[in-house]
């Protein structure tokens, strides 16, 4: 079916602004009128007829991130190996994904589509030029962290996370710290933040709203909370969806076991509201379409599918292994046999699949 081409002043607005946020006197690096490729959650991205994809596997190189891990107890490099992959060791059995090399290329390929869907920014919060302490909660690999201490050097830049799997050589002004977001923070009161940053923490968090009192308990007044997530499910502007069942299935059964886990996978909409009731205010939500595959006809749309395609291939399997096999008692052998049909949906040209991304900012008022 023919789509209609999402007209360029459209692209790059917002699909349901609350409020409009404040303008920074000043703009920082971050904030630049870059072009997002990506059309909001209302428009039709317009296929390419002529695109045939070929197999698709993971495109990445074997560079890897060196562990950090001189000043880190023993127990929390403890890990724990199960099914081919590595664990993390700190509340051992909390997070359900694999913290090794991998699972670390499949992160920063993530981070290079969301910078791309972001036109090149770090985050749009409107924090002014010179902010003070930054947090970056569940930092993984700690590549958004270190991209934003090199963008702000006057700033503290700070990531936590359950696996210390973040680099030794690092910019002066960062640091990582192994923390569980779900435990109480113990942040100095006379050391708030001006910006918090969460990503992609879907079926990381069992108590969301928590999360967002915390956050907004550790921030400045006037300070701002940015999240990214993207939605655990998929569609398309024609019925291609359709095609793609056992892909749909399978994002089905990773709710079911997520919740059965305590834990929700299907949040990203969900995070507006979550930040409204923890008493933010110029709350913002974007939320942009992300192309499974090379089908769009926009040439940047296509190759954020593309790299959305391989790290959806790449991230098949450590999804499920654990929880399917922990959660739900499925062998190894039963689970690579159940994404068979998953893997071919993904790689099918003829479905123009897209899942949801939102990125939601609010700002702590002045007078808390
Ligand atoms: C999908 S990765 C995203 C990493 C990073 N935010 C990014 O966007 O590149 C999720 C990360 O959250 C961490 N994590 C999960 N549960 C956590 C918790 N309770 N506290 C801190 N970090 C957590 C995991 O160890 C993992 O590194």
């Amino acid at each position: 079916m023919a789509q209609s081409q999402p007209d360029p002043a459209t692209v790059v607005a917002p699909s349901a602004a609350v409020t409009a946020a404040p303008a920074s006197p000043t703009p920082p690096p971050n904030s630049q009128a870059l072009p997002t490729p990506l059309p909001s959650g209302h428009e039709t991205l317009e296929i390419d007829h002529d695109e045939h994809d070929d197999d698709v596997d993971s495109a990445l190189g074997d560079d890897q991130l060196t562990l950090s891990t001189a000043s880190l107890a023993s127990s929390i490099r403890n890990y724990t190996y199960e099914n081919g992959r590595r664990y993390h060791a700190y509340r051992s059995g909390e997070y359900i994904l694999p913290n090794d090399e991998k699972e670390q290329e499949r992160m920063d390929l993530k981070h290079h589509i969301f910078t791309l869907i972001l036109g090149g920014r770090s985050f749009v919060a409107p924090v002014g030029p010179n902010p003070q302490r930054i947090l970056d909660v569940g930092t993984g690999t700690g590549i958004w962290a270190m991209e934003v201490a090199d963008a702000y050097p006057g700033a503290d830049v700070l990531g936590t996370d359950l696996s210390p799997i973040q680099p030794a050589w690092v910019p002066p002004n960062l640091s990582f710290v192994i923390d569980d977001a779900e435990s109480e923070w113990s942040y100095s009161p006379n050391k708030l933040f001006d910006l918090i940053h969460w990503r992609m923490l879907f079926t990381a968090i069992k108590d969301w709203p928590r999360l967002y009192e915390q956050a907004y308990k550790n921030l400045k007044p006037g300070g701002w909370l940015e999240v990214h997530e993207h939605e655990s499910d998929i569609n398309s502007d024609d019925d291609s969806v359709l095609k793609a069942q056992d892909l749909k299935d399978w994002f089905k059964l990773v709710a079911e076991a997520c919740a059965k886990f305590g834990k929700d996978s299907n949040i990203a909409h969900k995070q507006k509201q979550w930040m409204i009731d923890a008493g933010f205010v110029d709350v913002q939500e974007d939320v942009y379409k992300v192309p499974i595959g090379r089908w769009p006809k926009d040439k940047l749309q296509k190759e954020i599918g593309l790299y959305f395609q391989v790290q959806t291939l790449d991230g098949l399997e450590p999804v499920s292994m654990a929880l399917f096999t922990r959660v739900l008692g499925l062998s190894k052998e039963q689970v690579d046999v159940m994404l068979v049909g998953p893997r071919k949906a993904v790689k099918n040209p003829e479905c123009h699949l897209y899942l949801r991304f939102y990125v939601v900012r609010g700002r702590k008022p002045e007078s808390d």
